[in-house]
């Protein structure tokens, strides 16, 4: 199965992780067509993953085209990804990708209440809210990558992070490593300042207005 370059990034990624850390159960939540979830099975061979998706069909669908492989170590979970309740004896990485930014935050927020025992860590590849994210994790989350993604000409954010109870304030609001190191950095910067200075034009708020002056300090 080849994954799109955006699915392949976190794929390899999870797996580097997975090689340090050892992750008992991955969760594809929102998986649609389920390729990463599946690409992760293949991989991990003694670990179980849960496709999981909201809608119904979705899980029809996956059940129909992949239930022939299942070894006993794949969970077909047709739930809204808000309701998860994690194995607090298990380690697990939870993939949230393809999502909207608002979305991926009430998803995280819902996990992080419901299941405050779990070891789990995040992989991340939201559509859109960066910004908003990144100050949702501040407080609870620390950080073990990040990168700047192009897939057919668009740029996404990938970050990975472990689940860490008032570790308060580890992850950059606006992105670091990725700034010096990505060819696409400039043409992201223009992108994000344009977008942000746009909310903050029609909506201005404080949120906004931060937004708006933290990408402009990093002045590429
Ligand atoms: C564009 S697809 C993303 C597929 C895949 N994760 C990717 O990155 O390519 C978004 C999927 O999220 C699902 N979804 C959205 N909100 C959800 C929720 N709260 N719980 C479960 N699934 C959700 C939708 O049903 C849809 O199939």
């Amino acid at each position: 199965m080849k994954l799109s370059a955006r699915l392949n990034h976190l794929f390899e990624n999870i797996i580097f992780q997975h090689q340090q850390t050892h992750y008992d159960e991955f969760w594809d939540l929102c998986c649609d067509h389920g390729f990463l979830g599946m690409k992760l099975f293949e991989k991990a061979k003694t670990s179980r993953v849960h496709l999981l998706d909201q809608v119904p069909k979705i899980l029809d669908g996956l059940e129909n085209k992949y239930a022939k492989f299942n070894d006993g170590r794949i969970e077909f979970r047709m739930q809204d990804a808000k309701t998860v309740e994690l194995d607090a004896t298990k380690n697990h990485m939870i993939v949230i990708a393809g999502v909207g930014g608002e979305t991926l935050i009430e998803i995280l927020e819902a996990i992080i209440t419901n299941n405050p025992a779990a070891k789990m860590d995040f992989a991340l590849s939201p559509n859109s809210h960066i910004f908003q994210i990144r100050q949702f994790l501040q407080p609870n989350f620390t950080l073990l990558s990040e990168d700047l993604i192009n897939d057919a000409n668009r740029l996404h954010e990938h970050i990975l992070v472990r689940f860490t109870p008032n570790c308060a304030q580890s992850i950059s609001l606006t992105g670091d490593l990725f700034w010096q190191t990505s060819p696409f950095a400039k043409k992201y910067h223009t992108k994000l300042v344009k977008h942000y200075s746009l909310i903050n034009k029609n909506y201005p708020s404080l949120a906004s207005q931060n937004a708006v002056e933290a990408y402009l300090f990093l002045a590429l």
